[in-house]
């Protein structure tokens, strides 16, 4: 069996003014379904869980409060609060500490970003028994492998070795090379060569294996972590697990994935989520557009009507007190823009 976390501690700034302080992209429906990213999140993972008793969150001391409220199932001592968010690695290394003390060595965890949308959920939970048997069998740390579409650069890549077998019918290779976040110039090297697959950012091992690989390849983080407990968290390097341990760690595995997967990173990814071929726009407002193509048109009230006319490849986002007009290429950027603004308005 599998205990699952959701890491659920991102602040989700390239959906702002969408995604604000008090109220991050995971408490978000982005969809227009009436779950929000990190319901969906749990509702994927509680049948591979099996019981709440099962299923982990760790995030941020800031949402703590609005995920009790969103998941009032969640069993109180499975939430982990982050005193201050320390990125992927602190909060894989502390869950793993916690899980291990409760379970031992031997059990099997799963780290789950909240920021995923996936289409097939049979799919996902045949993907993950493999993981677990994998995981179970071998000194493992098991990666999902997406089949990469563009040299994106805001994804890890992993370059398939040697086939070492079949899990659930499904092959199971080495990894060679684990690089994060390449820039354009290496992902379209990465992309030719037809060896590399994206990192999903879910990863499944035994509690002992990832514990001893960040011993070796991550001490600044688990040694504190350990001899000191939660407490040491703001002094803690802040890093995510991409950087600290995947691309460090020989013991790296990937299972290539196909059960239709997306990170939802940024506005363009809700265009991926709901554009059908037909349409000039994806429009989640009330929307008159003379020749406006390509434009992702957001509003929060209902009755607000947004108007356009000759544009091409924006965004516009109207929530609250904010409006946002943004060159869709340029969504990158928001997180710059949020740095100069004092308070978030
Ligand atoms: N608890 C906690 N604490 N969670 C965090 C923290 C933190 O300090 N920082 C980020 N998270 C959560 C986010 O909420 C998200 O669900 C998940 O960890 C991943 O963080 P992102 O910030 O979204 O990472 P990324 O998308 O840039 O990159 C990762 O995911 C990609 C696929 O979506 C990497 O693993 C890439 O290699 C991967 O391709
Ligand atoms: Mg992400």
């Amino acid at each position: 069996s599998l205990f699952p976390v959701i890491l659920a501690g991102g602040k989700g700034e390239r959906f702002w003014p969408l995604s604000r302080q008090d109220r991050p992209k995971q408490f978000l429906s982005l969809d227009g379904s009436s779950r929000s990213l990190l319901q969906a999140t749990a509702d994927r993972l509680l049948p591979i869980a099996g019981s709440w008793e099962s299923l982990w969150i760790i995030t941020s001391s800031q949402i703590a409060e609005g995920v009790r409220q969103q998941l009032p199932e969640l069993p109180y001592q499975n939430l982990l609060i982050e005193s201050q968010g320390r990125d992927t690695a602190a909060a894989v290394a502390w869950a793993s500490l916690e899980i291990k003390k409760r379970y031992g060595e031997d059990a099997i965890i799963g780290f789950f970003p909240s920021d995923h949308w996936i289409a097939n959920q049979k799919a996902f939970a045949r993907t993950l028994s493999a993981a677990t048997q994998l995981a179970a069998s071998t000194a493992a740390i098991v990666t999902l492998g997406i089949k990469p579409t563009f040299p994106s650069t805001g994804y890890g890549y992993i370059e398939q070795g040697e086939k070492i077998g079949s899990f659930n019918e499904l092959p199971a290779y080495h990894v060679n090379r684990f690089t994060e976040k390449p820039n354009r110039e290496t992902a379209e090297t990465f992309l030719s060569t037809g060896r590399f697959s994206w990192n999903s950012g879910m990863f499944v091992f035994r509690a002992g294996v990832v514990l001893k690989e960040l011993h070796t390849h991550a001490p600044e983080i688990i040694e504190p972590l350990e001899q000191q407990g939660p407490d040491i968290y703001p002094r803690l390097p802040k890093k995510s697990i991409d950087y600290a341990l995947m691309e460090k760690t020989t013991l790296a595995h990937v299972l290539p994935v196909e059960f239709g997967w997306d990170d939802l990173g940024d506005w363009n990814a809700i265009e991926r989520l709901l554009k059908k071929e037909e349409t000039p726009n994806v429009e989640l407002a009330t929307h008159v557009g003379l020749d406006t193509q390509g434009a992702i048109i957001y509003a929060t009230n209902p009755e607000d009507v947004i108007v356009t006319i000759g544009l091409e490849d924006v965004v516009i986002v109207r929530d609250r007190n904010v409006t946002l007009i943004v060159n869709k290429d340029r969504t990158q950027e928001i997180k710059q823009v949020l740095k100069t603004l004092q308070n978030d308005p």
